[in-house]
């Protein structure tokens, strides 16, 4: 079988989060390992972006896609790099300026429209593109990450299986956020290139589910449902979130129907890209280092502090936090922790753009704790990076995490995670035990419940270790630099996944 990624977003190329890292990742472990490779995804083009596809080339081949009431043209640029064909599916819609998503006055208003239409070419794509010389053909495994490709397995089974293709085709539905399923007015239904029939097909399904879920009385239409009825396996980030989707707690209104669907969903913990993430190597930081010698780590720190103009002070446990500006990352909390968190003799800096006020309040506080706290809003590679190699402390407080990339590159970059006892942090972080063994064990503090007293509980906790107990805090780094989180351990299992939708007999929906 042949493997086709079909994402919004594929780092370098695209990234708003830890999907554009994935989707840039696991196909080229995937295509180590033998397979044969697709990624499709859009030709985001703007002034930022333009650059990230200077070498992907036109493949010369236009399709048209039937969908929103009329006929789309859609082409298709190629880049094949690290043995994967990354396939970049061009039309004028993603051509915009702003982020994938949206621009400064929100999220766009037709972003039904756009995934949509990359859904249909890469349904399209594997049967009419000649890469390298001959097509992926129909027996492909399709990779569906999130609501954005949704409407794949639909399409299998509602347009294309029906006149006999794909007929051996298989699709697994990777979830890395349920919060984002795709929905719009029931009205939207018949712009999505289905047949009518089909609309009320989710009902008979699953009947018991399908009357008591909120978001589907015939009210609206919701891909990310569709997608979990039709596909033929579901896989999630980690373990963990596998379990929590399934309680009402986790589930964002969908608990019912993925239970229904518990024997074929599994979790797998993420990996990461291990040569970008290298502080051995890593380009972004002014000094590289590894477990054999930390010296390089500190020097990081001291121009990180540097750079931010806080106070170069090795003693004094400098705090960081990077990611989106989003409930769902806790920022909140953070908020509210930080008058009584700076009372202490700590530094604080925090890396990310997103919800406004909570950006607002970053300048504030920024002149309010002129000499312990930095807010630099907006998406900075390289600065993430920097940050990661020089804080002695990365702090994930998010209320939900399916898998989570920040604890693993701070893990890998000797810096101690403090996260939320949820999700992927649950799975990929060991709360230091000082008894264990000869040095202890563990990688760094899960707190839970999701509160401020708790969160800062973890937090002193920490600094009392980093400023007493200087070789257990060596022994918590180190343990967490040799941690083995590459890709190759997440492939293996993907691999047998994999195995197991080609097993089953294609599952229709029905
Ligand atoms: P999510 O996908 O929910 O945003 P992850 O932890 O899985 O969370 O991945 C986030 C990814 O996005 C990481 O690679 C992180 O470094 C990156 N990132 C988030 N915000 C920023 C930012 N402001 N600047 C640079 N990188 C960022
Ligand atoms: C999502 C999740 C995050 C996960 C990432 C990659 O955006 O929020 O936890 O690590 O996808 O799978």
């Amino acid at each position: 079988y042949n493997i086709v990624f079909v994402t919004a977003e594929a780092a370098p190329y695209s990234k708003t989060g830890g999907l554009g890292d994935v989707c840039g990742s696991l196909p080229i472990a995937l295509a180590t390992h033998g397979h044969r490779v697709m990624v499709l995804s859009p030709r985001y083009l703007n002034r930022t972006l333009d650059k990230n596809y200077a070498s992907a080339k036109d493949l010369g081949k236009r399709i048209r896609v039937s969908c929103f009431g009329g006929e789309q043209e859609v082409a298709f640029f190629h880049e094949y790099r690290a043995g994967v064909d990354w396939v970049f599916v061009d039309h004028p819609s993603y051509k915009r300026p702003g982020s994938l998503y949206g621009d400064e006055n929100g999220t766009f208003g037709d972003n039904q429209f756009r995934y949509t239409l990359l859904c249909h070419a890469a349904c399209e794509a594997p049967l009419v593109l000649p890469l390298g010389g001959y097509t992926y053909g129909e027996n492909c495994l399709f990779l569906v990450n999130d609501w954005h490709a949704g409407l794949v397995p639909i399409l299998l089974a509602a347009k294309y299986r029906p006149h006999g293709v794909y007929k051996d085709a298989r699709s697994i539905l990777v979830i890395h956020n349920l919060a984002h399923q795709g929905v719009e007015p029931a009205i939207t239904y018949g712009n999505l290139g289905l047949p009518p029939q089909w609309y009320g097909a989710l009902e008979w399904v699953f009947p018991n589910w399908a009357r008591k879920h909120a978001l589907d009385r015939g009210e609206t239409v919701n891909i990310l449902k569709g997608a979990i009825v039709t596909t033929d396996r579901i896989l999630t980030v980690s373990q963990g979130y596998a379990w929590e989707i399934t309680t009402a707690e986790g589930g964002q209104g969908l608990n019912e129907l993925l239970s229904c669907r518990e024997s074929v969903l599994d979790g797998i913990t993420n990996g990461i890209d291990v040569d970008v993430w290298n502080p051995a190597s890593d380009k972004h930081i002014p000094f590289n280092y590894s477990v054999d010698d930390l010296s390089g780590k500190h020097l990081c720190k001291a121009a990180l502090q540097k750079d931010l103009g806080l106070s170069v002070r090795p003693d004094c446990p400098l705090i960081g936090f990077i990611g989106r500006l989003d409930y769902q990352k806790g920022t909140d909390i953070i908020l509210s922790a930080m008058p009584e968190l700076l009372q202490d003799d700590v530094q604080f800096i925090m890396l990310g753009s997103g919800d406004p006020a909570t950006e607002q309040w970053m300048r504030w506080a920024e002149s309010a704790y002129r000499d312990k706290f930095r807010g630099w809003i907006g998406f900075n590679e390289p600065i993430s990076h920097h940050i990661t190699a020089g804080c002695d402390i990365i702090l994930m407080p998010s209320r939900f995490e399916p898998c989570g990339l920040n604890q693993l590159y701070a893990m890998r970059y000797g810096s101690v995670p403090v996260v939320h006892c949820t999700g992927g942090l649950r799975d990929t972080v060991e709360t230091f035990n000082p008894f264990a063994d000869e040095d202890g064990a563990g990688t760094g503090w899960t707190f839970s419940p999701l509160s401020k007293e708790s969160m800062l509980a973890a937090l002193r906790t920490a600094i009392k270790t980093y400023r007493e107990h200087k070789s257990s805090w060596e022994g918590l780094m180190k343990r967490g630099m040799l941690k083995d989180f590459s890709w190759e351990r997440a492939a293996v299992q993907y691999e047998q996944i994999m195995e197991w939708a080609v097993l089953d007999p294609p599952y229709a929906g029905r």
